[in-house]
């Protein structure tokens, strides 16, 4: 079953036109991976299906909804939740208020609990304030409130940037145990070897086109795909 369909998406900065007819589609228990160069427009797309920019035209169905031109609160209510590159947790806040924080208003929640199984690490910081976590304890409470609003779909921007290779570890294995538990993702990230350990798909995004689909057991074996779109 399809859970997220996506048509002909344009979103500007301004007068700046960057993404041009973007469309791609998500089943539902899916990991899909959304790859391209330095500002080839993956953060973008993100944002443009989450509301953060407003697409100036094109059709984003989630679940049978159409969320595109909504506002992101919105958007956050239909089920959808965006995880952004730069984290954004409160720093002035413990760990816990943060988590209680980002389910308030949601229709539906995970119980502290299942996030806390999901990261230990966090339930150890859970009076720890935002600003005293290190980078791979905020990326877990970034993921840990988007759960909290139990989404039909996340969006990961970028999870594993700039952190340690164990916490990446810890991170991807939250990561498969979220996926196998049925959690729909749409996975943004340059760690290519984890991508392909996540992802059963793969878009790959060129200058704000969508410019080729894959299977990400496909990939494995045609390294001349990777070098054309990300030049590794
Ligand atoms: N707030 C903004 N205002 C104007 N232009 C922007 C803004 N954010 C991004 N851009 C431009 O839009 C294009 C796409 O950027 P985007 O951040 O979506 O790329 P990306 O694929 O996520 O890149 P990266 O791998 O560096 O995160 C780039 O040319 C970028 O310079
Ligand atoms: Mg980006």
């Amino acid at each position: 079953m399809t859970l997220l369909e996506v048509k002909g998406l344009n979103s500007y900065y301004g007068d700046s036109h960057i993404l041009f007819d973007v469309g791609l589609r998500v089943e539902k228990n899916e990991v899909v991976a959304l790859l391209g160069r330095n500002g080839a427009g993956k953060s973008t797309t993100l944002k443009s299906l989450m509301g953060v920019v407003t697409p100036r035209s094109g059709s984003v169905v989630l679940d049978g909804q159409q969320l595109a031109g909504r506002k992101s609160h919105a958007i956050a209510r239909a089920g959808m939740q965006l995880v952004h590159e730069e984290r954004r947790i409160f720093g002035s806040l413990n760990v816990e208020e943060n988590l209680v924080l980002a389910g308030l208003t949601a229709p539906d929640r995970w119980p502290l609990a299942r996030v806390y199984e999901m990261f230990p690490r966090l339930k150890e910081r859970r009076t720890s304030r935002g600003t005293d976590l290190s980078g791979g304890e905020q990326q877990m409470l970034a993921i840990g409130r988007a759960l909290m609003r139990s989404p039909k779909i996340v969006l990961l921007d970028e999870p594993f940037e700039g952190l340690a290779p164990v916490i990446v570890h810890d991170l991807m294995q939250a990561c498969r145990d979220l996926a196998d538990a049925g959690q729909t993702i749409v996975l943004v990230e340059q760690n290519l070897a984890a991508t392909l350990q996540l992802a059963k798909r793969v878009y790959f995004i060129n200058n704000g086109h969508m410019a080729h689909e894959s299977s990400a057991a496909e990939l494995r074996c045609r390294p001349d795909i990777l070098q054309k779109y990300l030049g590794v």
